[in-house]
């Protein structure tokens, strides 16, 4: 049937020569009455009065009433972005930056990184000519490191700043800074800034929050401004008694929803990449097993790290008698609005870092949400007509809940953000004008592990070139000076495939129903050595596959041949893309730094010497009873059962990840003799003799 409708329409296309430029034309008419009808479409003149009139401007809007997309447009229309000036746009996650920047660009109908553009670390499309700019948070922070006084933005728009994510704190202080400079400037050129007419910079902050207080007063009093939402009814459901396993409980709440309610997508809140995939393959098994006609459910997924060209599917209408479910991570509970959504299902917790100072942990925790999250995350189903909101646990539950989420900054490891302080020239961190200060223990345990990594001074100063370099790198700081290391121990080709490797989630792949097949057939990855020697084996071998057979093929069959060469190894190809396109970028930054990208071939005890030399302080030593103890932090941890050292349970390894479930678990792992700590990290490690 979707077949014969295909080739009708493929035969119109050719009698009819034109119909291409006609469904051009109703699209753009479509989205012209789209933007016409965005709650903030009739308030553009007073916004941009009052952008005019005030240096910051506290911006507050229910989700979904046009600030992201609209008001950059705005004020390019105004003429902010004359003289080649751009508009730029902070986000806190990438898919974000991605899928709006894509969105805006067929707004204005020009081609992505021509006028509207992304950048986000290891992924930028902007060119000369990008004058809407949509970025991480964090890529803005860089940013700064190369031009201080971000001379190119005429306007910078910090948005969803009620998610106080560590970047957009850190962005909030030094974007005052960077304002009061440039005002002091004048409309002077300063060296520099490539000889660029320094302009005074306009700050916007938007929130989606209703509490924008508190950027006001950061602000000494700026000026708020609210743009009007549109919200229809939402029925709120809990569950009667607590669920044991929330991921069957969403599994039965979508097939329920699917069987007994009207039409209306659906918006199922879970934590991450992994269990999204897990839930997106278990719809599809049960689907198998329904009647044909109750089959019409579209699982789509939305995290991350999802590829590029997956990532617009969600906005687009299911196809007719279909009806979509999303499966999103939280990003879907303010960032970004997915037109058609009915029914929210809320599996009540979210991924959250966690840090303590104390012990120099950080763990990655699935952890409750807070209220603001629950009604955020109701909202959503009552965007484009009455909804329903289907909630995983039960009322008294929610009553328990945090108001709202601690701003990130006072729960993780601090040394990024202040190594990047410190490449800007920003010495004095305690007193550095947070708006919300970390604590004084945090700040002292990140300096003190800034000097370990050699990246600061004995005096607390940015160490050269070792500091500058790590600082330049879009890395973790431990990350970066393993890179700085590999290169002293000629296996920085290894290195950089390993970061790459652990930079995303999940890369193997364990369907629930084949893991004793998905073990074996994976096997010959496997080293004894650990997890890391046997990423390395996965990507080398793909690396050999595709090499022997890319000669004549074109990319996108190139790209096929990668998936099917990863379905038959259990290997999650989503991944897999990523980790090869950010080698390739980390790849490209090192060799701008110089570095000469050498390997060490097969001397793997080369390379892991240099593991323990780059992550000495996540060591953990065998005890008599079998569990491990973490050097640094006293802790008590078990290999998780996924690690391939799960069995063997070497003396002693290198862990890359703790995670806290059931019982702390160290994962990605490599065994290492413990006198190599004292030979190699002798600054922290002394032999007991
Ligand atoms: O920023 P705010 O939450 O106020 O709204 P927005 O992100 O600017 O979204 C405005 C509208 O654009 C929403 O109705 C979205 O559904 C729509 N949109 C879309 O259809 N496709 C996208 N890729 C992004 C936004
Ligand atoms: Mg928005």
């Amino acid at each position: 049937m979707a077949q014969g409708e295909l080739k009708s329409s493929v035969l119109n296309r050719k009698r009819n020569p034109k119909s291409p430029v006609a469904s051009r034309s109703s699209k753009r008419q479509k989205i012209a009455e789209h933007r016409k009808s965005l709650p903030i479409a009739s308030e553009e003149e007073r916004l941009i009065e009052a952008v005019q009139k005030n240096d910051i401007l506290i911006i507050v809007g229910e989700t979904g009433s046009g600030k992201t997309t609209q008001l950059p447009q705005f004020l390019f229309n105004a003429g902010f972005c004359r003289e080649g000036k751009m508009v730029g746009i902070t986000q806190p996650r990438r898919i974000a930056a991605l899928t709006i920047a894509k969105r805006v660009a067929e707004e204005c109908d020009v081609r992505l990184g021509q006028k509207v553009g992304y950048s986000v670390r290891f992924d930028d499309t902007t060119s000369s000519s990008t004058r809407l700019k949509y970025m991480t948070d964090g890529f803005l922070l860089r940013e700064a490191l190369v031009d201080r006084l971000l001379s190119r933005y005429s306007v910078i728009i910090i948005d969803e700043a009620h998610e106080r994510t560590v970047h957009t704190d850190v962005l909030l202080a030094l974007l005052k800074k960077v304002q009061r400079e440039r005002s002091e400037i004048g409309g002077g050129v300063l060296r520099g800034c490539q000889g660029r007419k320094v302009s005074p910079l306009k700050l916007i902050i938007m929130s989606a929050s209703l509490d924008a207080r508190v950027f006001c007063d950061y602000y000494g009093g700026a000026k708020d401004f609210r743009v009007e939402g549109r919200q229809f009814d939402v029925d709120i459901f809990y569950t009667v008694h607590p669920e044991t396993d929330y991921v069957d409980a969403a599994l039965n709440t979508i097939f329920q929803i699917h069987s007994e309610e009207e039409e209306g997508d659906i918006l199922v809140f879970l934590t991450g990449q992994e269990e999204i995939e897990s839930v997106e393959r278990l719809v599809q098994e049960k689907l198998k097993h329904l009647p044909e006609d109750e089959r019409k459910l579209l699982p789509l997924a939305i995290f991350s790290a999802l590829p590029s060209e997956q990532q617009m599917r969600v906005f687009a209408p299911a196809p007719i008698g279909f009806r979509k479910v999303v499966l999103a991570t939280n990003i879907a509970e303010t960032s970004i609005t997915i037109p058609g959504i009915r029914y929210v299902v809320d599996s009540g917790v979210v991924k959250a870092r966690t840090y303590d100072p104390n012990k120099g942990m950080e763990t990655l925790d699935v952890v409750p949400v807070s209220k603001a999250q629950a009604i955020q995350r109701s909202g959503r189903a009552g965007r484009d007509g009455y909804g329903k909101s289907f909630h995983l646990y039960p009322e008294r539950d929610f009553w328990k809940l945090e108001d709202s989420t601690k701003p990130e900054i006072k729960r993780c490891n601090l040394s990024n953000v202040i190594l990047q302080l410190k490449a800007l020239g920003i010495d004095d961190i305690l007193g550095f004008d947070f708006i919300d200060k970390p604590s004084r223990s945090a700040i002292v345990k990140a300096l003190a592990e800034l000097h370990l990594l050699g990246a600061l001074t004995d005096d607390c100063k940015l160490a050269k070139p070792a500091g500058e370099q790590m600082a330049r790198l879009p890395l973790e700081p431990v990350y970066s000076r393993a890179l700085i290391l590999a290169n002293q121990f000629n296996c920085l080709e290894e290195m950089l495939i390993i970061v790459a490797m652990l930079s995303v989630e999940s890369i193997f792949y364990d369907p629930r129903q084949k893991r004793e097949e998905a073990r074996t057939s994976r096997n010959h990855f496997v080293s004894v050595e650990g997890d890391h020697l046997t990423y390395l084996s996965v990507y080398r071998e793909l690396d050999e596959f595709l090499e022997e057979r890319k000669a004549e093929k074109s990319e996108a069959k190139v790209e096929k041949i990668m998936r099917k060469w990863c379905k038959v190894n259990f290997v999650n190809s989503r991944s897999l893309k990523h980790a090869r396109d950010i080698y390739r970028q980390i790849r490209g930054n090192v060799e701008q730094m110089g570095f000469n990208v050498s390997s060490c071939g097969n001397d793997m005890l080369e390379y892991r010497r240099c593991i323990a030399a780059s992550f000495f302080l996540k060591a953990a030593q065998r005890q008599m009873d079998g569990t491990y103890r973490a050097l640094e932090s006293g802790e008590i941890v078990h290999i998780h059962p996924s690690s391939v050292l799960f069995r063997s349970k070497p003396e002693c390894v290198i862990f890359d990840e703790l995670m806290q479930t059931s019982q702390k678990y160290i994962n990605n792992l490599t065994r290492i003799d413990p006198l190599w700590l004292a030979e190699l990290a002798p600054h922290h490690y002394k032999t007991e003799e």
